[in-house]
Parts: structure tokens; C-alpha cells; sequence
């Protein structure tokens, strides 16, 4: 069965923002070790993206690979080729095309939706925000395990990952990684 994860990159007070602090902003031409086990190390066990209309649109101008430019990094040269190869599913009630490649709109019941896609031939799914989407994820049980990146922030604002949940939901946690920034690197499963 193909496994759905989320991706959430937070602060502590569980907001979807990406703030700065202390080494936040060090550019550099090889990517960090979050991004190796959130994005390189599964490169071969993902084909399928998920994404909010919001959080896709954000993506569709950053991402594909003509947006890059010759003097980007290889590794972010490479990711944009990846994510133009890999399935992207967009949730929207009202958009009818999208010019990202490999994109496809989808609409309805999201126990539904979530169903279907496991029953398609295909790797495993990521579900990459934002976090209007991911909260019906959680609240509906869709999701099998979260990667979560957790910046050294309590901002206070910005939209939550978790908004009001309905149930408590537990989770083991499979491995903790403390980040050069101060940042978290954690891998939780859900418990069903
Ligand atoms: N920190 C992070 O990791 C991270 C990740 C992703 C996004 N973000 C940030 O979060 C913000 C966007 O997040 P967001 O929560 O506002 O929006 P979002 O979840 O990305 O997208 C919301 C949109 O998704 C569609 N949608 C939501 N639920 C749906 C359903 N049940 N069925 C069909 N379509 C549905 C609707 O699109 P329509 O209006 O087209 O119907 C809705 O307006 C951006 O600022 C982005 O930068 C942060």
C-alpha cells in the first residue's frame, strides 16, 4: 500500500512560516541534512506530491525547472527536475488547469480522494501543505507518518498546521535530529 507522509516545516508554536533566525539565511551550494532525509534519501520511494491550491500555486512559480537558473546549486537544480517529473495532485474546488507538468486537480471527498490514490499503481505520496489542507488530513486520519522540520522560533503568527483538531491523535516517534541552526529534524508515525 502506498504510504502517505506530511511534510511540515514549522516553528515551535506550530506555525507554517519560514522565519528567520541566527543561520537561517546561509546560503549554501550543498543541501543540508534535513533536506537530504526529507527530499534525496526518498527521491526513489516518492512519485506523488500533494498539494493545497495555496500552497501549490507558491510552488508552481518557484519549482519547475525553468524557473532555475545555471548558477543554482546541482542538488536544487536536480530537486526542480524531480518534482516536474513526480505526480502533483492539487486540491482546489475552482481551478480548471495548471501549466506545471504532470499536475492534475482534484475535488471532492477527501476520504475518497486519499482511497483512490492508494489503490493506483504508484510509490509513496507526500502531502507538502499547506496547512488548511493538512488539517483535514489530520482530522480525517489520512496520513501515515509525519517528517516535521521545527525552526528555533515561537513567532506567535502566521497560519497553524494544526487549527482546532477534533480528537487527540497519538504518535510514535521514530527518530529526533538536532540541526547545526538549532532546528529539529523529527519523524513521527501515526498511531491508528
Ligand atoms: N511551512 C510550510 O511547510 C508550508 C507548506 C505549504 C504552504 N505554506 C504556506 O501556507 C500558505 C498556504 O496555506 P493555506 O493553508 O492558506 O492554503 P493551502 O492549504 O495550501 O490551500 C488552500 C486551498 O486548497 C483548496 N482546498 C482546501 N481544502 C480543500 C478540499 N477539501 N477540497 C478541495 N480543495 C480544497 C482550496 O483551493 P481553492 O480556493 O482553489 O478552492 C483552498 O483555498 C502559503 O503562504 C504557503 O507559503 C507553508
Amino acid at each position: 500500500m502506498r504510504k502517505l507522509t506530511a511534510h511540515m516545516y514549522t516553528t515551535l508554536d506550530g506555525r507554517a512560516e519560514f522565519p528567520k533566525y541566527p543561520g537561517s539565511s546561509t546560503p549554501s551550494n550543498k543541501p543540508d541534512p534535513a533536506f537530504i532525509e526529507m527530499w534525496i534519501d526518498r527521491y526513489d520511494a516518492v512519485d506523488t506530491l500533494l498539494f493545497g491550491r495555496r500552497a501549490y500555486d507558491d510552488q508552481a512559480v518557484y519549482w519547475p525547472s525553468s524557473a532555475r537558473k545555471p548558477s543554482d546549486p546541482k542538488f536544487v537544480r536536480d530537486f526542480s527536475q524531480w518534482k516536474d517529473g513526480v505526480q502533483k495532485i492539487v486540491f482546489s474546488h475552482y481551478l480548471t488547469k495548471t501549466a506545471w507538468q504532470n499536475s492534475r486537480i482534484v475535488k471532492g471527498d477527501l476520504t475518497q480522494i486519499v482511497a483512490r490514490l492508494r489503490r493506483e499503481r504508484g510509490k509513496d505520496m507526500i502531502l507538502e501543505g499547506g496547512p488548511l489542507l493538512t488539517q483535514q488530513f489530520l482530522q480525517r486520519g489520512l496520513i501515515d507518518d509525519l517528517r516535521i522540520l521545527m525552526f528555533p522560533v515561537i513567532l506567535g503568527s502566521g497560519k497553524n498546521w494544526f487549527g482546532a483538531m477534533l480528537n487527540q491523535q497519538t504518535l510514535k516517534l521514530r527518530s529526533a535530529k538536532g540541526l547545526k541552526g538549532g532546528e529539529l529534524l523529527l519523524h513521527y508515525e501515526m498511531i491508528r
